[in-house]
């Protein structure tokens, strides 16, 4: 079922009303500076049109994971500085999550204002869903808005304990275009409908993986993943990394479904990441006392050919280790195939932190992709057909409508 999202409702219900609204700015940064900024440019539309409704905006976040204790190199004063920049207004920082302080810059903030709250993971009670965190933080606002996919998949006290104390609990335009387009992929992708799947591990994609391999019409693997499913078919790849207890997973894959899983046909390799000695391509097999690094010219070439102009494409995880410039070509490639592809009218998703660093190193631009998804482990998650708790606790559209027209 679809969920409300803040534009379903009169524009006339946020105005003078506090408004929550639950973010994921777990972006990276190095030394206090933002290195890749998407997640929080992609909330602005939402920001934008409550402020313009006149709502009194607080917005909530975490940044990497502190279990409870304040670290001061993962304080969100940052972002807010980046935030006022992106809107071109001041957002208030409040340095703290709760307090009398917070609690008097609520009360203090006037129609159409902004304010960031300290990174919620300080407190241990965020991540343990604690009923009394919940009701604090609902306490700060009239309307709950979820405008952060990727940690929709967490039940915390932020994305799922105090939603559920409101009333108004609603989908913001990130979250609702997220659902529109992977709900698309998930259920009924157009056809032909290309995985293109990367990164180090299946493991942490199994998932998704599974489900993805049933839906779509060809599977293309590169990375780590790729040489698990080389050694499940009997291929040397000598120390490549791979994740021998999903061997036999992978040949159950290969014989349930190998005519629609491609393979590297060769492969760019060296004796170690570090060293990068005898760096190299090799055809077919890699010796034994060498390590495959990414995708080989003719696998991209291969790989190209497959991807088509129509239909649909999912990308997640790169060809290799494309932050390495030795090692990067192949994922560059994929990159630019795809982001072609979209040129000629295909459907493209791409998803994965890692991926949206490695298509930003293509010098792909975001307009070349038809939607780049905020998600890591939820993007997952929703892919392999789970329920997102985050998502499930917000009115569904349909209910909500029919009460608001009796
Ligand atoms: C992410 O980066 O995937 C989200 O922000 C969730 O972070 P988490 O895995 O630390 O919950």
């Amino acid at each position: 079922m679809s969920k409300l999202v803040i534009s379903d409702l009169p524009d006339s219900t946020y105005k003078g009303k506090r408004v929550f609204v639950r973010v994921d700015f777990n972006v990276p940064i190095r030394d206090g500076k933002i290195s890749e900024d998407y997640r929080i440019r992609r909330v602005i539309p939402t920001i934008d049109y409550l402020v313009e409704r006149g709502a009194r905006v607080i917005l909530g976040s975490h940044l990497g994971r502190p279990k409870g204790i304040v670290m001061p190199e993962l304080s969100l004063k940052p972002i807010a500085d980046r935030l006022s920049e992106l809107l071109g207004k001041s957002v208030k920082f409040t340095g703290k999550v709760t307090g009398t302080e917070v609690k008097e810059s609520i009360e203090s903030l006037a129609d159409g204002e902004v304010m960031l709250l300290e990174n919620l993971r300080f407190h241990k009670e965020e991540t343990d869903n604690d009923p009394k965190f919940a009701k604090t933080l609902s306490s700060y606002a009239d309307i709950y808005v979820n405008d952060a996919f990727g940690t929709s998949h967490r039940k915390h006290a932020s994305t799922y304990g105090m939603a559920a104390n409101f009333e108004l609990r609603v989908a913001g335009f990130l979250v609702s275009r997220e659902l529109k387009f992977l709900t698309r992929l998930r259920e009924n992708p157009d056809r032909p409908f290309i995985v293109i799947v990367g990164g180090g591990k299946i493991k942490d994609k199994i998932h998704a993986l599974q489900r993805l391999i049933d839906k779509a019409d060809k599977v293309l693997l590169g990375g780590g993943v790729a040489y698990t499913f080389l050694k499940a078919k009997g291929i040397r790849i000598g120390n490549s990394i791979v994740e021998d207890d999903l061997v036999d997973w992978a040949k159950d894959a290969l014989t349930n479904y190998g005519k629609k899983i491609f393979l590297p046909v060769d492969h760019v390799v060296s004796n170690s990441l570090e060293k990068r000695k005898n760096c190299m391509v090799v055809d077919g097999s890699i010796p034994d006392d060498l390590q495959g690094f990414d995708i080989g010219p003719k696998t991209a070439a291969k790989y190209n050919h497959q991807i088509k102009g129509t239909g649909s494409i999912f990308w997640s995880g790169p060809m290799g280790v494309f932050e390495v410039g030795d090692f990067s070509a192949g994922t560059t490639q994929v990159a630019r195939t795809v982001a072609l592809a979209t040129w000629r009218g295909a459907t493209t998703v791409v998803g994965g932190g890692e991926t949206i660093a490695s298509i930003r190193k293509a010098e792909v631009l975001d307009s070349e992709i038809t939607h780049i998804s905020t998600g890591g482990g939820a993007l997952l998650e929703f892919l392999g057909g789970d329920e997102l708790p985050g998502i499930s606790i917000l009115n569904d559209r349909e209910e909500r409508i029919s009460l608001a027209a009796n």
